[in-house]
């Protein structure tokens, strides 16, 4: 039996993942492949710890190029996350000609147009499945299940940290810290927490997304990000009372003159399929002319739905050896040199229902005051209604919902609602979706 030989460089959750489901599906996997997968080498910062898990056999290496360049590895496995040292590996990789998995969203989001050119020139590969909505596929269904369409948008719950915070929000009263502390114990988030709460995580993986729907370059500095971390539960609270919940959701729409790429909570109505996502699980709604809509759901996050993912290209490769570039799917689902130049919209230019939360002192004309400005604006109130205060807060709170607005109108209305002496705070606004 012909061996491939892996060198796994990063030991941690998702790493673990791929060693452990490597070693309990070793008979099933090499029935799908003819070949035999061991990890032959690998590294981590700490290698005592890394040699306690992977046992003794495996040669383990403190700098991860010497992975790379090690003669007995002829897949690399790029797990370590973070941009610096991952980037050396996969251009190592490359520059080697041996392929490389990666699970690193920020990468491919930050870097993915230059080594994807690097590769093809090199003829490695660069895989990326687990990048994007950990366990499911959604880069294979994008390039290949849904290749007649024209793709019409997607949307998202694209970070499953951010959706297990929420969902325990809502279902359990937890505070947004404590959901967090239990989303980084049970190893869904980044090291660096602030690019799940922020909306940068998923920013990253619709601009991949984007990419591969409508052929474009990945332009992950051009998504709008708006994150949780403002999030009262408060307004979960109230749009729960009118029939919504709050996901933080990543949506792409191809538009006359340009496409969408925008991450921000939005309400989303109780009884629509994306609603009932909750803990760490992920969904993708594409919409594509000639399907219509297809949902995608599972895990987003964790050591082996990730797994799963970086092992399916790692078949997927190995399944390609040999094959000439010109017959492998393209990484952008389009070839190379036929990419669009279509813009990306300024989100001043997106137009979305809305709900707005206004904390006004309880007296007269304030209604009227703030119908006024939205009527001025152009913003049409769907209903408005005012909310008693729980006591303990000054004020009362009107929540309004509009009809479909333009962003910049919403946003100069917003700007003189603040204004007015009888606001209390900052107003909320969320965006709407319905499906
Ligand atoms: P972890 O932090 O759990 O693991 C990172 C591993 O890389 C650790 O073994 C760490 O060493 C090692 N490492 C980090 N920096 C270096 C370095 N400079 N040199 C050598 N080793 C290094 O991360 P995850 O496993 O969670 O994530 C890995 C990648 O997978 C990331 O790109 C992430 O975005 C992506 N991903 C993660 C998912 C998840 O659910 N966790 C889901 C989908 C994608 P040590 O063990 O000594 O600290
Ligand atoms: N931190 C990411 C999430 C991991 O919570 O979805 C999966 O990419």
């Amino acid at each position: 039996m012909n061996k491939v030989r892996l060198g796994l460089i990063g030991v941690g959750t998702v790493g673990r993942g791929v060693f452990d489901v490597l070693n309990r599906n070793r008979e099933e996997i090499c029935r799908r492949t003819g070949y035999e997968i061991v990890v032959s080498a690998a590294t981590a910062r700490d290698l005592k710890k890394a040699r306690g898990f992977l046992g003794p056999t495996i040669k383990l290496h403190e700098d991860p190029l010497d992975v790379v360049r090690d003669e007995n590895v002829d897949i690399v496995i790029e797990l370590v996350g973070g941009v610096t040292t991952a980037r050396s590996v996969i251009e190592a990789s490359i520059a080697l000609a041996k392929p490389v998995v990666t699970a690193n969203k920020a990468l491919i989001a930050e870097h993915g147009n230059e080594l994807f050119a690097l590769a093809k020139i090199s003829g490695s590969i660069v895989a990326f499945e687990a990048a994007v909505a950990g366990g499911i596929p959604i880069i294979k269904s994008l390039r290949e299940g849904l290749t007649a369409n024209r793709i019409q948008s997607v949307a998202g719950i694209l970070n499953g940290t951010t959706n297990f915070i929420l969902s325990e929000m809502r279902a359990r009263g937890l505070s947004f810290q404590d959901a967090l502390s239990d989303a980084q114990r049970l190893g869904y988030a980044e090291s660096d927490p602030t690019f799940d709460i922020e909306g940068i995580d998923a920013g990253q993986k619709l601009a991949i997304i984007a990419a591969l729907s409508f052929g474009i370059p990945i332009q992950a500095e051009r998504v709008y990000c708006e994150g949780i971390t403002q999030l009262t539960e408060g307004d979960i609270r109230a749009a729960e009372d009118f029939g919504y919940r709050v996901k933080l959701l990543a949506i792409t729409k191809r538009r006359a003159n340009g496409f969408e790429m925008r991450v921000h909570p939005t309400l989303v109505p109780h009884d629509c399929v994306i609603a009932s996502v909750d803990g760490a699980m992920n969904a993708v709604l594409v919409r594509g002319d000639a399907v219509g809509e297809t949902l995608y759901y599972g895990a987003g996050a964790g050591a082996e739905p990730t797994a799963s993912a970086v092992i399916a290209d790692l078949v997927d490769v190995i399944r390609l050896q040999g094959v000439a570039a010109c017959a492998q799917v393209p990484y952008f689902a389009f070839q190379t040199d036929r990419l669009s130049d279509v813009p990306i919209l300024d989100m001043g230019e997106v137009e979305c229902s809305c709900y707005l939360r206004v904390r006004v002192r309880d007296e007269s004309g304030v209604l009227a005051n703030i119908a006024g400005i939205l009527a001025e604006q152009g913003v049409s109130i769907e209903v408005m209604r005012q909310r008693e205060s729980n006591g303990s807060h000054a004020g009362v709170d009107i929540v309004i919902f509009t009809h479909k607005t333009n962003e910049r109108s919403i946003n100069h209305a917003l700007k003189k609602i603040d204004a007015l002496d009888s606001v209390v705070e900052k107003p909320v606004r969320l965006r709407i979706e319905t499906f």
